[in-house]
């Protein structure tokens, strides 16, 4: 690599339907972000491109579990996310969402341009229908058994136990997600992209194009789909969540959330492009240009089959150069999982760990699930921490920057001789760089300790400690290797720690260099004779037994609340006889005046008209609501409570009141404008 090449790295678009977790960054940011703050010290160009997934089914059924809109959830979250990513160092150069205008045009145009053409096929069929949701269910509306591996909560477009994509009308047993009903048909009219068109043209581009430079996981799954044969994939869907189709007849129905996401990456560097002043095209069109996609193994069959295809039926497009995309990650043993509670949140990471962004980045890059599963367990986490960052690296930058304080100041002594650690650090820099470029980043920060490792057995070998008295000339020899390897150390774990290597330039008093200028030889050093280094400061610190048993407690609160919440079916109060019920004289009232009650927080002191009478009731929501907002509010009052005093008051009622989770109360009122007040509830 020594030209100048064009590269465009892509991050998969994360859904918007939650914050992101320490799999996410595992298995596709931080890699990608390794990857590119290593061919930008190359002098590549190159962009690093993402954006916020925020349509699909996965948003809409949040939604409706938390009784917002889908554009309140893709707010919130994409706010989340994108603070979590620039937390930790991922240094995308843009950053966008698909609910952009941008976007919009830029997949809007693409599915025209393929319409107009011809490449795809227009077919009416029966689809899965939920007559009581009074909706078609595709995608994650509905869960069956997977027709290739049996797992019994695959989705409708695809296993999550295989990977296999599908249709949903392939699912056996389906049953609704959002009723539980088992679906009847319901004829639709869809657009159909002709993947077995395709076929032939992938198998020759992947199979015998990309043999040897992609991962195994991934060409094995390509060539076990290519196998199996390909057939037409339907990209829109009846869902009211999207971009709506754009041409004549496809009212109410939007693409597909898979079609639109990748071409987020096209609409993302259009954005940056228009920021930047720069040109778009090049990234997307240049057949130079190498298009690189970071991924997660359930992501394998969109980017290496069905976006491709999609560039391909389009035809201005290049299609990637790799594909390289990473396993799981496991977290204490079970399955990270978004619904469940099971994962480490990076924004909860940083309020428990402030500051250890690049603790976390090296533990999950010297573990990262590269070829198969793997586990993240806090142990690892604190003896990577422990016996690696601060016993090897930070210890050997310690000892360097001390000594040189004590023997000299803080001046670099001049070079005395040329020991055999000068040359291996070119080593270290080149074995580095050629992990990285073939996508094996854990061996890679491997490297980087090794040679942290080699610094530390280097000063132990030559004790300069033990030297200094008797032989001060020889120390200062030693001490310029041991200072031009921190020097390179700086240098090299740049792309890795990116936080420690700004900290550890700022220690040595150093700029950052290029990744071609990190180099030595008789005539060239990393740091001369007489530059003066600044203060020494620890790299990073040890991490304890109890921040380790908190993050361990928080887990194992997470199994307990888990386990309670499949109980509970079970009422939480004792059963009531329908006397007693019927007892309870419930109406319907209006609140006409409403005051705080003084000295307290939470109570109000109303007049309800409940028909029969005006009384006074006392009701504890004053956090909630103030008191001009409720005037004229009409609520459901019980009125035969018994009287009770209240700060004083004699409250004669209670408003009865929904109260959720977060302490959020909403008032029980009648839909129907026509109710009157003392009208009965029963
Ligand atoms: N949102 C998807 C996921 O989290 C990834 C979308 S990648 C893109 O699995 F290519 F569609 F953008
Ligand atoms: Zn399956």
């Amino acid at each position: 690599m020594t030209s100048t090449k064009r590269y465009t790295i892509t991050a998969a678009l994360p859904y918007t339907n939650g914050p992101v977790h320490i799999g996410h960054l595992a298995g596709v940011y931080v890699p990608a972000d390794i990857y590119t703050r290593y061919l930008r010290l190359k002098k590549q160009d190159v962009i690093y491109i993402c954006g916020s997934d925020e349509h699909g089914v996965p948003i809409t059924l949040r939604a409706k579990k938390e009784g917002v809109t889908p554009q309140q959830i893709v707010d919130k979250y994409h706010t989340i996310i994108k603070q979590s990513f620039q937390d930790f160092g991922i240094s995308f150069d843009n950053y966008s969402r698909t609910s952009a205008q941008i976007h919009h045009e830029t997949a809007s145009d693409f599915f025209k341009k393929l319409y107009d053409e011809g490449k795809f096929l227009e077919e009416t069929s029966e689809q899965l229908y939920d007559a009581d949701a009074n909706q078609f269910l595709a995608d994650r509306f509905v869960v069956g058994t997977c027709p290739k591996c049996g797992n019994e909560e695959s989705y409708g477009d695809q296993c999550e136990s295989c990977g296999t994509s599908h249709n949903a009308t392939d699912l056996i047993n389906p049953k609704s997600a959002i009723t539980g009903n088992v679906p009847s048909l319901k004829k639709t009219k869809h657009w159909y992209l002709p993947l077995d068109k395709y076929e032939s043209w992938l198998r020759e581009w992947i199979v015998e194009g990309h043999e040897k430079d992609w991962k195994p996981n991934v060409l094995g799954q390509v060539k076990s789909w290519l196998d199996d044969g390909l057939r037409p994939r339907a990209v829109t869907r009846d869902l009211d969540w999207g971009i709506p189709v754009p041409v004549k007849g496809a009212e109410g129905k939007v693409l597909y959330v898979w079609f639109d996401a990748p071409i987020g990456y096209i609409s993302s560097t259009k954005e940056w492009a228009a920021r930047e002043g720069k040109d778009w095209e090049p990234y997307w069109k240049d057949k130079d240009t190498n298009l690189i996609h970071f991924i997660g193994k359930d992501n394998i069959v969109f980017h290496a089959i069905i976006f491709p295809s999609m560039l391909k039926a389009e035809g201005s497009y290049i299609v990637p150069k790799n594909v390289p995309a990473n396993e799981f990650l496991n977290l204490e043993g079970n399955k990270i999982s978004t619904s469940k509670n099971w994962a480490v949140w990076l924004h909860e990471y940083l309020q428990d760990f402030p500051d250890k962004q690049d603790v976390l980045r090296y533990v999950l890059t010297a573990n990262a699930p590269e070829s198969k599963d793997n586990d993240f367990t806090w142990k690892e986490f604190q003896a990577r921490n422990n016996n690696e960052l601060v016993a090897i690296f930070g210890n050997f930058i310690n000892r360097v920057t001390v000594l040189t304080h004590k023997y000299y100041d803080g001046v670099v002594p001049e070079k005395a001789k040329h020991f055999k650690e000068l040359d291996q650090i070119n080593d270290f820099k080149n074995s580095i760089a050629k992990s990285i470029e073939s996508y094996r980043f854990r061996e890679a920060s491997q490297v980087l300790m090794n040679l942290a490792r080699m610094g530390n057995v280097f000063l132990q070998e030559q004790e300069p400690w033990k030297k200094i008295k008797e032989n001060p000339e020889e120390v200062k020899g030693i001490m310029f290797v041991a200072i031009q390897i921190a020097a390179a150390l700086a240098h090299l774990a740049q792309p890795f720690l990116p936080f420690t290597a700004q900290k550890l330039r700022n220690i040595l008093n150093i700029e950052a260099l290029n990744w071609d200028e990190v180099h030595l030889s008789n005539t060239e050093s990393l740091v001369l004779g007489g530059h003066k280094i600044n203060a020494s400061e620890l790299l990073f610190e040890k991490i304890e037994d109890e921040a380790i048993q908190l993050q361990l407690d928080k887990l194992e609160a997470t199994k307990t609340q888990n386990k309670q919440d499949n109980k509970a079916v079970e009422p939480q109060k004792d059963t009531v006889t329908f006397d007693d019920f019927v007892g309870m004289d419930m109406r319907i009232g209006t609140i006409l005046e409403a005051e705080k009650v003084a000295k307290t927080k939470k109570l109000l002191k109303l007049k309800v008209d409940v028909g029969i009478d005006t009384r006074t009731v006392v009701s504890g929501i004053a956090e909630s609501f103030s008191p001009e907002d409720i005037i004229g509010q009409q609520v459901c009052v019980l009125v035969n409570l018994a009287p009770r005093k209240i700060r004083g008051i004699e409250s004669q009622g209670m408003i009865l009141m929904t109260d959720t989770k977060d302490g959020k109360l909403s008032f029980l009122s009648p839909t129907s404008k026509n109710i009157k007040n003392g009208e009965q509830v029963s």
